[in-house]
């Protein structure tokens, strides 16, 4: 038995909690038996003071057995699961889903819908007329088995210590702490029953974490506790200073992804793909060889293999494969509006987070838990950081279901982008690879 202002004691000072002292809070929180004012205090405690490596991965693993814990352990072969920790037209679940899967790699993918500038995967796949992400376990387990890969929503007892946590995090001024950023995260990994996990973890304006340094560290740290949980974690650090794709919503996220899968689409988007797919391929011993890796995801893409995965992972969740080769059968905006460009020039800068909280107020995703998407609307951009406009050409697109709204974040995307006359040069998109063996810088 512990007594809580001990233990909130013991952190101010900034020694190192035990085991046991971090099960009591957690345990004791979820169960109510430890009111939020405590917890407030230990939060800020943390904030200050920090954790060790040690205790983060103690509460990692306290948080993740505060509800289910999945077991994946029905579907062959090695469960590998990928996470990013947020970006604007970060569309690469969406890809790596048929991608990976059609060259062996089983993908039991739950996904939440949450809050943001876009729905999740869950709300990008539902604008895919007839698709449904309520399958039960059973449904799951099977259709991963003979498909390769399934997508559902997130279990509602799935980490209840972080969904506490994290609300207590808001209104206390406790978010941006590394410790618990790193804790929330990886206890969902762990309770989603991945056996390998790979991390994006991006950086920028766009981004959670501002600064390369601090993306670095965030890598590292969690690498480290999917090590002391025994889940081999590979971290990439990515850049999010602008958007990664080209499309920022959900029907719109769609056609990207088959794009890519059709050997189209934008280059940076395919190479953050092709890396984390050959990874997964590594992870989960489909193949030893990163450049065969690469080869055999390029044919899958070149033969039609993948876009047919695509085709069937939609038809087993009773979507409309069709949808992939005859786009107007997804969900259209009523009003769009192109942005042209004044002069010839490069682009500089675009402004990832303007453009996202654009997509997100003319409906393509949620500011409050309760508001619904509309799935045809947001913003493709066609050029990104260092690509060439020409006068009179288009640079981005707005979908609006609503004339004010449409002009309103024509404006707003239009603000958003800066030019220059002189050449720029285009962004680097992956910045460093994490492994436990170390950092390796790209
Ligand atoms: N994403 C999470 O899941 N948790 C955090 O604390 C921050 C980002
Ligand atoms: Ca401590």
């Amino acid at each position: 038995m512990f007594f809580v202002p001990d233990i909130i004691e013991k952190e101010k000072r900034g020694l190192k909690l035990s085991k046991d002292e971090i099960q009591f809070i957690i345990d004791g929180y979820v169960k109510g038996d430890i009111p939020d004012y405590q917890v407030s205090a230990l939060l800020m405690a943390i904030y200050f003071k920090g954790m060790d490596e040690g205790e983060t991965a103690d509460l990692t693993m306290a948080m993740a057995h505060s509800g289910e814990m999945v077991d994946l352990s029905p579907i062959d072969g090695i469960k590998v699961d990928k996470h990013s920790t947020g970006g604007i037209a970060d569309t690469t679940t969406l890809v790596l889903l048929p991608l990976a899967s059609s060259v062996g790699v089983k993908i039991a993918k739950m996904s939440g819908r949450g809050l943001g500038h876009t729905g999740g995967t869950v709300d990008k796949l539902e604008s895919i007329p007839g698709f449904r992400c309520e399958l039960d376990g059973k449904a799951f387990i099977n259709a991963v088995n003979t498909i390769g890969a399934a997508i559902t929503g997130q279990s509602k007892n799935l980490v209840p210590a972080d969904k506490m946590l994290y609300a207590l995090r808001d209104v206390t001024a406790t978010v941006d702490s590394m410790p618990l950023i790193a804790s929330s995260i990886m206890s969902k990994k762990i309770a989603g029953g991945a056996e390998k996990i790979i991390l994006d973890v991006k950086f920028g304006s766009g981004a959670f974490m501002k600064t390369y340094e601090d993306a670095l560290r965030l890598g590292r740290l969690m690498v480290k506790i999917g090590e002391l949980a025994g889940r081999e974690t590979v971290a990439y650090i990515t850049d999010m200073d602008q958007p990664l794709g080209l499309a920022i919503g959900n029907a719109i996220e769609v056609i990207e992804a088959a794009e890519i899968l059709k050997g189209r689409g934008h280059e940076d988007l395919f190479s953050l793909c092709l890396e984390l797919a050959s990874q997964m391929m590594l992870l989960a011993k489909v193949e030893k060889d990163k450049t065969k890796a690469e080869k055999k995801l390029k044919a899958s893409i070149k033969t039609g293999k993948a876009l047919e995965q695509f085709k069937g992972i939609i038809a087993n969740q009773r979507g409309n494969p069709r949808v992939l080769d005859d786009y107007s059968l997804l969900p259209k905006a009523n009003h769009q509006l192109e942005l042209t460009a004044q002069e010839e020039g490069y682009v500089k800068k675009i402004d990832a987070v303007r453009i996202g909280l654009a997509a997100m107020k003319i409906g393509a995703g949620r500011q409050k838990k309760d508001d619904i998407i509309d799935p045809a609307v947001g913003v493709w951009i066609y050029k990104k950081v260092g690509e060439k406009v020409s006068k009179g050409k288009p640079f981005a697109k707005i979908l609006a279901n609503d004339a004010a709204k449409l002009h309103w974040a024509a404006d707003e995307v239009k603000s958003a982008f800066e030019f220059s006359y002189e050449q720029v040069e285009k962004r680097k998109v992956i910045w460093a690879k994490i492994t436990k063996d170390g950092v390796r810088e790209l």
